[in-house]
């Protein structure tokens, strides 16, 4: 598929148009798939295993691994991705397993035991670390809370947060604010910016004596804008303060290093971009069995008892885990890896740039509120925010946008989500409200062209 195709190829083409028919249901195709594994791959004809090296051919053969329902436009990966069938089997592999002799498996298979040695340096291995730095969680929520009720915050510490950070890392802040009376300030990140500068900048600006820690999405989750995190950090150490990342919507999209970024703590989601199973998540800990920062362990069985056990240990062992889904995890990251990281980041921002490009066409540069442009790459993601209107004020017109998302999902089966956010902490009033399109490697140009197709009949 050339995605150098111009909008304006697309625009002759319309008879391309979506064929979807409203309200539709259709079975999920897959549904022997727990009963016997063989004989789907029999049927389907998806000779792939889990346990064997992927080799890439196209991407129209990438997309088939994805049991998604034939009539819906699956466009919403920021929200949760979907389980290859090499994923699901072996998910389903490691259940039935379990299920046979749930003792053995919970306590003694070196795969599915409590302590995740094998998987946690696999997924390590991914994100360039090594396996006593990391730690096997549910989602990024769990690793956020994990860090910032864990570290040692006392009154009057202050933590700076950006603007458009994720709910899941205010809230564990809001708890310290009550009981620990720490503070945290919100640095605005420019709506329209040229450079990374620009947000390294506003950081710069926020740094006070009080400052303990710095807590930044890596991508957020508003305009999908890629924050300069390695920059950031180096920030953070220069001050003497802590630095954690929201990496929720990076597994998976961009390749990670964690050497090279550099941050004190890394949390992040399997379940997104990665296309893992759902409840499945990393925290990253810097040099943990160091654990400069005195990180205690607020989830653990093993806090106390004896004082030999690394932070990340002690945080994994925290009752009966999804091991099961922590094995699928390391299926989904083989494939990542065997499909190529800087090929699927490619492949997303491609299909992100095709989709931007249609959001200007239709509407005009001002819809788009996503960064663009190739000067500005390390800037995109696979999140690209936009107002389906020419007309300025529709941006602050929660009915149009949110009915918007409701008719594409309730009449056309196209998923995507809507988000809103405040430029400025202290004028809420004029809330940004935007519709946001998640390109996945599993995504295609047609996918795309169903979505604005739609838009421009209904917006
Ligand atoms: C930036 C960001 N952080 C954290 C989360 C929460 O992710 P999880 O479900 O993995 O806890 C989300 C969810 O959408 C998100 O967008």
């Amino acid at each position: 598929m050339n995605l150098a195709i111009s909008v304006h190829h697309l625009k002759k083409n319309k008879h391309h148009k979506t064929q979807i028919k409203q309200g539709m249901k259709t079975e999920f195709p897959f549904t022997d798939l727990h009963a016997n594994i063989e004989e789907y791959y029999e049927k389907t004809d998806h000779k792939i295993r889990a346990d064997q090296p992927h080799k890439f051919t196209n991407w129209e053969e990438i997309r088939s691994y994805y049991p998604l329902d034939k009539d819906i436009v699956y466009l919403n990966s920021g929200t949760e991705g979907s389980m290859p069938v090499q994923v699901l089997s072996e998910y389903n592999d490691y259940l039935h397993k379990w299920a046979s002799n749930p003792s053995y498996y919970f306590a003694f298979n070196k795969i599915t035991q409590d302590w995740q040695k094998v998987n946690r340096a696999k997924v390590a291995e991914f994100i360039s670390t090594t396996e006593e730095n990391l730690c096997i969680t549910s989602n990024t929520t769990e690793g956020l809370g994990m860090v910032i009720m864990g570290l040692p915050f006392e009154e009057g510490d202050e933590v700076i947060v950006s603007l458009q950070a994720y709910p899941s890392l205010i809230s564990p802040l809001n708890v310290l604010c009550k009981t620990r009376k720490i503070k945290y300030k919100i640095v605005p990140l420019p709506t329209y910016l040229d450079t990374k500068q620009e947000i390294v900048d506003a950081f710069a600006a926020a740094i006070t004596p009080k400052t303990k820690a710095i807590c930044v999405s890596h991508i957020t989750y508003t305009t999908g804008l890629r924050l300069p995190v390695k920059e950031i950090c180096d920030l953070a150490r220069k001050h003497n303060a802590i630095s954690l990342i929201d990496g929720a919507h990076a597994t998976g999209m961009i390749p990670l290093d964690m050497e090279q970024i550099g941050c004190d703590f890394y949390a992040a989601a399997g379940h997104k971009w990665l296309n893992g199973p759902p409840g499945t998540g990393i925290l990253y800990i810097r040099e943990a069995l160091k654990n400069e920062h005195k990180l205690l362990p607020i989830l653990s069985e093993l806090y106390g008892f004896e004082n030999t056990y690394s932070i990340t240990d002690m945080l994994q062992i925290r009752g009966c885990n999804n091991t099961p889904g922590y094995t699928a995890l390391c299926g989904a990251i083989r494939l990542n890896t065997d499909i190529g990281k800087e090929r699927i980041l490619n492949r997303i921002l491609e299909l992100n740039d095709y989709a931007k490009e249609r959001i200007i066409e239709e509407w005009g540069e001002n819809a788009l509120i996503s960064p663009f442009g190739s000067d500005k790459r390390d800037l995109c993601s696979g999140i690209a925010s936009f107002i389906p209107s020419r007309d300025y004020n529709k941006r602050f017109d929660e009915a149009f946008i949110t009915g918007l998302s409701s008719e594409l999902i309730n009449n056309y089966n196209i998923w995507i989500r809507y988000i809103n956010f405040v430029n400025d902490p202290s004028v809420t009033e004029n809330k940004t409200w935007a519709l946001r399109v998640s390109t996945n490697l599993f995504n295609n140009t047609d996918d795309i062209d169903k979505l604005f197709d739609t838009l421009v009949k209904i917006a």
